[in-house]
């Protein structure tokens, strides 16, 4: 057993499909690096939690913590181990959709296999995860613990083995905080409620969104950037019609095309969270990112999504 050892995790972006894979269309989600989670554990006197949100012994820490109390529980349990203090910190913002608490239970779960010199398979990992998501979410798709535990672009399908592929796109996201927090809950009963009341309009819009992404995919493999725009914002249109963005979103995504986007939508649930835009080029990105942050944007970040250097280092 170590010292202390240390897990990470990356924030994740669904980059088109949200809504359709509750539906059995895929989606395909990004691990997003410009966000991180990273986790320590060491052994101490009791059970303690260090985090920006909680800090004390993990009896005392509030119930919306329970999924983490009992990711720890059951770690401890099944490696037969003394108490932990687990500490925390995060660059992912809560409940914008960039998985916050995926990347979290990853990173936990990682520094405690570390810990214990436990070598880690995709398997098991994936079922500690899943086991802490479903406190946090009742019913998770599994996609943000799948997108946040790995380095390559997934296509997500339910109930099926995600699929990875390389990201070989010359171009640029980026992605911008409405600042309000998402309402994946509230959208996704609002879509199923038009399904039962529209269900033959609702089925055409969510099976469009479910070819708009399988073009996608084929756009990303053939370095497509301008197509794959287009299908952003025609995913953007039907999202529109499902009822799940809102003027915010609307107003932010209007901003990005009038300043060179070459596409831009919701990303996630909807009526709030996070937009996303895609740049031709960091300079450009740069610029879009700006006119968002003026137009009320509350946080911009961007990602390359070629096998380049970090956007960072080009600016
Ligand atoms: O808001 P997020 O990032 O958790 O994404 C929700 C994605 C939905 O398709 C709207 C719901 C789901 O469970 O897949």
């Amino acid at each position: 057993m170590r010292e202390l050892a240390t897990g990470q995790a990356n924030g994740k972006i669904i980059l088109m499909g949200e809504h359709a894979v509750v539906y059995g269309e895929p989606a395909i989600a990004l691990p997003f690096s410009a966000a991180q989670v990273t986790a320590t554990i060491q052994s101490a006197p009791e059970d303690w939690l260090d985090s920006s949100y909680f800090s004390g012994p993990l009896t005392k820490a509030p119930t919306a913590l329970n999924n983490l109390k009992e990711l720890l529980h059951l770690l401890r349990h099944d490696f037969a181990t003394g108490p932990v203090i687990c500490r925390i910190t995060s660059t992912i913002p809560a409940e914008r959709g960039m998985g916050s608490s995926a990347a979290v239970a990853v990173a936990v779960t990682r520094a405690f296999l570390a810990w214990q010199q436990v070598e880690e398979t995709p398997t098991g990992l994936l079922q500690y995860v899943n086991t802490s998501e479903k406190i946090a979410h009742g019913n998770p798709s599994g996609i943000d613990a799948a997108a946040t535990s790995g380095t390559e672009p997934i296509l997500f399908e339910r109930q099926q083995p995600f699929i990875p592929f390389p990201l070989n796109l010359d171009g640029c996201l980026i992605v911008a905080d409405t600042g309000v927090k998402g309402k994946t809950r509230d959208t996704v009963a609002d879509v199923a409620h038009l399904m039962s009341v529209a269900p033959t309009a609702t089925k055409q819009i969510i099976t469009r969104l479910g070819d708009l992404t399988r073009e996608a995919k084929t756009a990303i493999s053939a370095n497509q950037s301008y197509h794959l725009g287009n299908l952003m914002n025609e995913a953007q249109a039907l999202l529109q019609q499902l009822s799940v963005s809102n003027g915010t979103l609307d107003h932010l995504v209007q901003v990005a095309l009038n300043n060179g986007a070459l596409g831009a939508k919701l990303t996630g649930g909807g009526r709030g969270g996070c937009m996303i835009a895609l740049a031709s080029d960091p300079q450009s990105a740069a610029i879009i990112a700006n006119q968002l942050t003026a137009a009320g944007a509350q946080e911009t970040w961007l990602q390359a999504l070629g096998c380049r250097p970090a956007v960072s280092a080009w600016l």
